[in-house]
């Protein structure tokens, strides 16, 4: 028996540091990536229907479509068929986050998905249990899955929990200027250079001492992503704006909820046009 109906937020996801160990001979790239979560994202209903179904909503509605590859939908039937769960669910996505720009978007989507459909269809699996269909949906869908902020190594899907969490609730600013990037281009495009291990400690200190090994490969491809990190970081101050993923959308932790609000006015001034998004860390 399935619930009347639920919801589940997808919020979108940060590489806080992404360090690109090597390549593989799967098409993988070996990583060390701390991943953190904003409060905010794409939304997601569902309510009982006899089939599978999804519609989009939202501002960024019109970039997705609703076909077979559509990850929300590969969620929802392998979820069904390794449950034999006979239910159906009339889901929709309320699509707030830009498509292929570097947060996680059909990642986060899919991994909601999974734990709002386990609630709906009364499955009560534990989220060991629903890792392995994560794994087979995207190398991001397991620590969206997780949702807090842990250290993702190998495709950046074998997870560990971080100890020591200094940036939940910090201001976060997200923002992209709106041109999608290949996640596959970006790293088909990675000069192959092992620049070193991601440093250990606090969430804020492997920020401020990491890297993203991707932000120059995405630079090269489009230039304005260095514009808007100058100056971001110069709101944010040094070391606390970085590229997120394999971009373009760039992100700041600002230390009050006014100096957040003056970032997002001064960025919107100087990159007319840009997505702009307020949140916190979770
Ligand atoms: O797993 P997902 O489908 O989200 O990954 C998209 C693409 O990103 C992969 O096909 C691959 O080209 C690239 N990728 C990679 N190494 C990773 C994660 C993703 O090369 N660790």
């Amino acid at each position: 028996m399935a619930e009347a109906f639920d919801s589940e937020t997808a919020p979108a996801k940060i590489n806080l540091a992404l360090h690109v160990r090597k390549r593989r001979a799967d098409g993988y790239h070996e990583l060390e990536t701390l991943f953190a979560f904003a409060k905010d994202g794409d939304e997601l209903n569902v309510e009982a229907a006899p089939d599978i179904s999804l519609s989009l909503t939202g501002p960024f509605a019109q970039s997705l479509a609703t076909d077979a590859d559509n990850l929300v939908l590969r969620a929802a039937h392998r979820l069904a068929d390794a449950s034999g769960v006979r239910a159906g669910a009339q889901m929709r996505l309320t699509k707030n986050l830009p498509i292929a720009s570097g947060i996680g978007g059909g990642s986060a989507d899919a991994a909601a998905a999974l734990r709002m459909l386990n609630r709906f269809w009364r499955l009560d699996w534990d989220v060991a249990r629903l890792l392995p269909i994560a794994e087979e949906l995207g190398a991001d869908v397991p620590a969206c899955l997780v949702g807090k902020s842990c250290i993702g190594r190998g495709r950046g899907d074998a997870l560990h929990l971080l100890d020591q969490t200094e940036l939940s609730g910090a201001p976060l600013l997200l923002v992209n200027p709106l041109k999608p990037v290949s996640t596959a281009e970006i790293f088909a495009r990675w000069d192959g250079t092992d620049r070193g291990q991601m440093p250990q400690g606090s969430d804020r200190d492997i920020l401020l001492q990491g890297r993203n090994d991707l932000q120059p490969v995405a630079v090269a491809l489009l230039p304005e992503i260095a514009d808007l990190l100058a100056a971001l970081e110069t709101q944010a101050g040094e070391g606390l704006a970085r590229m997120s993923g394999s971009g373009a959308t760039c992100f700041a932790i600002l230390d009050s909820l006014y100096k957040r609000d003056q970032a997002a006015q001064h960025t919107a001034r100087k990159f007319p046009g840009y997505w702009i998004f307020p949140t916190h860390v979770a």
